[in-house]
């Protein structure tokens, strides 16, 4: 009697300390550097280690960015590092001209700690979810394959884990790396195909909500002047995504931060709307990585039948996600 209500009022008190404790799978990659230091900077949430994994970029260089990172936001977490390349295609050529050439903007930068002893990502993933049932969330930010691989190893984990968000995938909606695949998905179709039929409880951040909402240099400058410590380094990387962007689409103002809507949705669900049904992801041919959702319920026969239905966000309050964001990464407590 006397402990829940102890519990009760301690979390009536404090309830923005450490709600979630999150493993972040990532290939940074700049806007997985944005939402990794959006993490860092919101109280919810505790980040208990980094995966890395290719897709921005070689592995190497993704698993070096993850150490630049926790060095520059003074974290003491552990990173394990994930596959070199997707679970049967061959690896597709890094996105250079979208990240730079070292997967941050062409900073070249260095971390501190030159190589660590890091454990295999999938098996990271597994340990942290059987030692903490029902308590990892899982925010996964690039190819899906160190999941994918964690759920071949260990199948309890799906439904062991609390939550799984991932940016995944466009749902009728062009795509980035062909008129209907996400980068994310195209980099590994098989491994995102695993993840979507596993049953996961997973949410999926789709290129339509990403739309939106822009990272812009003015704003950059704003992160900047409240909090350089971060802000500088925020700045100076996304000069080149910006830049990449207005490139693309000289109407657009900023660039797109897909990533870091992951970490929103995690803060705030009524940022999101999202439509309801099982996906199945096209591994081969000319609409590789597209992600089919069946909103119909179709016909016994369906290959869709047999899947368990994926939260797909198709949309997002821009304003209130942008606002969000400058709010966390500007805040110096
Ligand atoms: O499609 C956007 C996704 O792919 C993001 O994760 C971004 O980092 C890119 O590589
Ligand atoms: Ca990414």
């Amino acid at each position: 009697m006397f402990k829940p209500l102890l519990m009760f009022l301690l979390l009536s008190f404090f309830p923005l300390y450490s709600q979630y404790k999150v493993i972040i799978d990532t290939d940074p990659g700049i806007d997985d550097a944005v939402a990794i230091l959006l993490a860092f900077q919101s109280p919810e949430i505790e980040v208990i280690g980094l995966t890395s994994t290719f897709g921005n970029h070689d592995i190497d260089v993704t698993t070096k960015n993850c150490q630049i990172l926790l060095e520059l936001a003074e974290k003491k977490i552990p990173i394990a590092k994930g596959f070199k390349g997707p679970l049967v295609i061959p690896k597709r050529p890094n996105p250079d001209f979208v990240h730079g050439r070292d997967g941050l903007g062409n900073l070249f930068l260095e971390p501190n700690q030159k190589e660590g002893n890091y454990e295999d990502a999938d098996s990271f993933i597994i340990r942290s979810i059987l030692e903490n049932p029902k308590e990892i969330t899982f925010i996964g930010l690039g190819p899906l394959t160190n999941l994918a691989s964690a759920l071949l190893k260990e199948p309890k984990i799906a439904s062991l884990v609390k939550e799984v968000i991932v940016f995944a995938g466009a749902i009728y909606y062009p795509g980035n790396c062909n008129p209907l695949a996400e980068a994310n998905v195209w980099s590994d179709p098989h491994a995102a195909d695993i993840v979507f039929s596993s049953g996961l409880p997973l949410t999926t951040i789709c290129l339509n909500a990403s739309k939106k909402p822009q990272l812009t240099k003015q704003i950059l400058n704003e992160i900047e002047r409240a909090n350089p410590k971060i802000g500088v380094f925020l700045n100076q990387i996304n000069q080149f995504y910006i830049d990449f962007y207005l490139s693309q689409n000289p109407s657009l103002e900023g660039a797109n931060i897909h990533d870091s809507l992951t970490i929103a949705y995690l803060l705030n669900k009524d940022l999101f709307s999202w439509v309801e049904g099982p996906i199945c992801v096209v591994k081969e041919g000319i609409a590789e990585g597209a992600t089919l959702m069946d909103t119909s319920s179709s016909n016994e026969f369906s290959p869709w039948n047999e899947r368990p239905k994926v939260r797909a966000c198709i949309d997002c309050k821009e304003k209130e996600v942008v606002a969000l964001m400058v709010e966390r990464l500007s805040s110096t407590s």
